[in-house]
Order: C-alpha cells, then structure tokens, then sequence
C-alpha cells in the first residue's frame, strides 16, 4: 500500500479520489486551503486513521517541501487550482500563482525528495475550441484561456522535469466531470451541477442555444479512478492522455433524465447562446486506455440517477 498526498483534496474531484485512495488501502495526507473545497466533503476520510487533511496553500513558497519532506509520499496527486475560467481572466496573476506557480512547488518538492510519481489534472481546455473531433491528444493545444494556457504551462513543465527529477507524470486532460459534490453556486460550475441545483428547487433550468450542444460528461467516480490508477499501478511510464468517455451527450439528453425524475417541474427554458460557447466537445479515450488501461465505466444514465439520488 502506497502513501499519497492529494492537493485539492476537499474539492470535488479531490475528496472523490481521497475516498477511493482510502478504500484502496492507501495511506493519504490531502492538503487544501478551502479556498472553493470543503471540509463537509471529506466528512467519511476524516473518519478513517489513514487520513489527515492539512489547511495549506499550496502556491506559498515551502508549503509542498515542507509537507513531502514530512510525510515522504510515493506519489502526488495535484488537484490543487483556480478552476474558473471566468477567474482566470479578470484576475491572471492569480491564475498565474495558483495554476503554475503551485504546480512548480509540487515539482520541487518531488525532486527534492524522491517522490516517484505525480498525477497532474489537466484539462480538455487546452485544446481551446477546436472542431476537429473527437479531440485526440495529437490534437494541436491551442487554449483560449488564462486557465488553459496555464495547464498546458503546467504539464509542459512536469514533463520536462520528469526525467531528470526521476518521477513518472501523468497528465490527466479530464472533460467534462460531474457527479455529488460539484459544487452549484458558480454561474461557471459544471452544467449538471447547476441543472441538479434547479431541479432540486423544483424550478425550471435555462439551456442557451438549443440545447443539442454536446459535451463528453465522465462520472467523478471515474475521474478518481483514473487518478487512483495513475498513482498506484505498477510500471506506467510518464505520458499525457484524455481522461473521457468518447460519448457525445447533449443538454437536451440530460434534461430528459432530469425531466423524468421530476415530472413536475416546468420545461426548459430557452436562451440565446451564450458569445464563445463551444458547441461540441468530444474526447477520444484511447490513450488512456493503451497506457493507463483506464476506460470509464459509468453511463451518463447510471451517473446521472445518482446524483440525482444523492443527499
Ligand atoms: N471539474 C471538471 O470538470 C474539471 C475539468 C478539467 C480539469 N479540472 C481540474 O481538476 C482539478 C480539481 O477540480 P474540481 O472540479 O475538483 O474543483 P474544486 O474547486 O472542487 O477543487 C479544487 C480544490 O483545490 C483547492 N485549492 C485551490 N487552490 C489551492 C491552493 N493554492 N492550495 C491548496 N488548495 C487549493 C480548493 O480549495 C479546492 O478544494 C483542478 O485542477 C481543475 O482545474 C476539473
């Protein structure tokens, strides 16, 4: 069993995969500053003896040196970053502290101490508004943001450390994640999590444009398992690979779910398109699946149902 430290452990994707890490046996020391995480969220792993959470931003000089030279991890996992384009744009410096800044401190850290491995979240906005689809890692990385330039920034700097530092990177390019714990209250939060939030207050949600705009939605539990996958398994090799499904579902697909499990809250409502949005989004999972062995496994449906179940 491993010892893995998780940045970002209190955000969504974050304590997902500190839960499956736990289940797995490992031994995890997660780190965040709750700056959009919460402590609510890791409610079951603060319950466990092979947990601990430490309050820390990881972009202060010293923090990530000082917390793998304590606890020695076999692998990082770092989930740790301003995740809001929006944010990213009216505020780059701070883009700049938290999505490059801190990715460079968790390499340090890694080659100061001889940490094997780190799993890095990535992003499909790298590949910005490409219509070439589905969407390979090939694929040209042209991002349209603050937040993508600096993922790309960030696993352009992981990998060109990885062999001199002697670590093993994986670059996780997630799509479009959902599933509990995503949280709603961001205009730019996940789709579904705002969808959720609506239906929830049995009020009727707002699709702009006509709502067959497409997305690659992967369930958060196999976005943990991927990371999980990328930190533990013996002989991987360092390497870049979408983390997606290769299904294309649209917003009217999912409103359908909705619709059927609250058969009395009004129809969509339809709006104008939003300026800059993407139409479709697709990712080809092939990659992850050749060197990761990774392959999503939970339907939109199935995935969908759940959260809709959840607390
Ligand atoms: N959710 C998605 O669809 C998606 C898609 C692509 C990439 N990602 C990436 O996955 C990662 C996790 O995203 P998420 O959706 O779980 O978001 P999230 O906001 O729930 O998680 C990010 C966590 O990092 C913490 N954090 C931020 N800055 C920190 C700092 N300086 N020091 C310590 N902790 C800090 C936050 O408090 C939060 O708990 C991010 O790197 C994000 O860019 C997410």
């Amino acid at each position: 069993m491993a010892k893995i430290l998780v940045t970002g452990a209190a955000g969504f994707i974050g304590s997902h995969t500190t839960d499956l890490l736990i289940a797995g046996g490992h031994t995890v020391l997660g780190v965040d500053n709750l700056r959009t995480g919460r402590r609510s969220n890791l409610e079951r792993a603060l319950r466990s003896p092979s947990f601990r959470l430490t309050e820390a931003d990881v972009s202060e000089p010293g923090v990530m040196a000082a917390l793998v030279s304590e606890f020695r991890p076999g692998a990082v996992i770092h989930l740790a970053a301003l995740v809001s384009v929006q944010e990213s744009i009216s505020d780059p410096a701070l883009n700049q502290r938290l999505n490059v800044t801190a990715t460079q401190f968790v390499a340090d850290a890694a080659a100061a101490q001889g940490t094997k491995r780190i799993v890095f979240a990535s992003s499909a906005a790298i590949y910005g508004d490409t219509t070439d689809l589905p969407i390979a890692e090939e694929s040209a990385a042209q991002p349209i943001s603050p937040y993508g330039e600096a993922k790309l920034a960030s696993e352009q700097l992981l990998l060109a450390r990885s062999e001199a530092a002697g670590f093993t990177v994986r670059c996780h390019r997630y799509f479009n994640v959902f599933g509990p714990r995503q949280d709603p209250a961001s205009p730019y939060s996940g789709v579904i999590s705002i969808f959720d939030r609506r239906y929830r207050d049995g009020k009727p949600v707002t699709i702009f444009g006509d709502g067959r705009q497409t997305r690659d939605f992967i369930s958060v539990h196999d976005v943990a398992r991927a990371n999980v996958v990328a930190a533990t398994v013996p002989n991987i090799t360092t390497g870049t690979a979408n983390i997606c499904t290769g299904q294309a579902t649209s917003l009217l697909d999912i409103v359908s779910v909705f619709a059927a499990y609250y058969p009395k809250v009004a129809g969509p409502r339809f709006a104008p398109a939003r300026a800059g949005d993407i139409i479709h989004s697709l990712g080809r999972p092939d990659r992850a699946r050749s060197e990761l062995n990774f392959e999503a496994k939970v339907s939109v449906a199935d995935a969908l149902g759940e959260l809709i179940r959840s607390g």
